[in-house]
């Protein structure tokens, strides 16, 4: 039998972008920080979860440890601020060595100069909200940002469940993108493990934040290879 062919009109199966993997230091040894930073040397970003016991109730760490981390690794700062009012800490924050900086659409008056504020420190801009925000709060700024973050838990810990509704919520955003053509990274955060990370690229995805996933178990390389291998099939970086 001749194998066949697919033809170029045939429609695409299973996710056809590049997925990044962004481990969030939140769930690593900090007396370790360095050696846990060199166990993720494989992974595209490192996601830094700010908290300030103000806009999430609980607080995690600030500048010196991005900047500690900054200076004990060449991977992309991925920063995203569970902060009020972020606009106060935004040079900071890029000063200490963000790449990227992601605010909440909650914890601003004025998302719009938030993001504006960011591009004027040559970073990269992303958006997010929480579970419960409707997905129409970050519509006028998608074509302004360069990433897109879906929390899939209420921000504030780690090792929560992941909230299924996020699935949607990621295929929502995917088509709003896509209709304004922006290459913007859709990002996911919260309960991300080897069990739905598949899902989460067939629904458009193309960031994956995970702590728990990567650090708790076997350590961040084994982590990080087993979310790898959940995501065959599916274009890496
Ligand atoms: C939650 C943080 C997450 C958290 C993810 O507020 O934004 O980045 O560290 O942790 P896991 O992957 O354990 O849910
Ligand atoms: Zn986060």
């Amino acid at each position: 039998m001749i194998p066949k062919t697919p033809l170029p009109s045939e429609p695409h199966t299973g996710p056809q972008r590049a997925v990044k993997l962004a481990p969030s230091l939140l769930a690593c040894d900090f007396t370790r920080l360095g050696e846990e930073l060199r166990t993720i040397e494989e992974a595209d970003w490192a996601h830094v979860d700010v908290m300030d016991g103000q806009f999430v109730p609980n607080i995690s760490f600030g500048l010196p440890i991005l900047a500690a981390a900054r200076r004990a690794s060449g991977l992309y700062m991925d920063v995203h601020l569970m902060i009020e009012s972020p606009e106060r800490y935004l040079r900071d924050f890029a000063e200490a060595g963000a790449d990227g900086l992601t605010v909440h659409v909650e914890s601003t008056r004025h998302i719009h100069r938030a993001v504006q504020m960011i591009h004027e420190l040559g970073k990269h801009a992303g958006v997010t909200l929480n579970p419960g925000t409707p997905l129409e709060a970050v519509r006028p700024v998608l074509g302004d940002v360069d990433t897109v973050l879906v929390m899939s838990v209420n921000p504030g810990f780690g090792g929560q469940k992941f909230l299924s509704g996020s699935l949607e919520r990621v295929r929502t955003l995917r088509r709003w993108l896509d209709e304004l053509g922006s290459e913007a990274v859709l990002q996911v955060d919260g309960g991300v493990s080897a069990a739905n990370a598949h899902a989460l690229a067939e629904a458009g995805a193309t960031c994956l934040v995970a702590g728990s996933a990567v650090f708790r178990a076997d350590g961040g390389a084994a982590g990080l290879e087993r979310l790898r291998t959940s995501l065959t099939g599916v274009p890496q970086t």
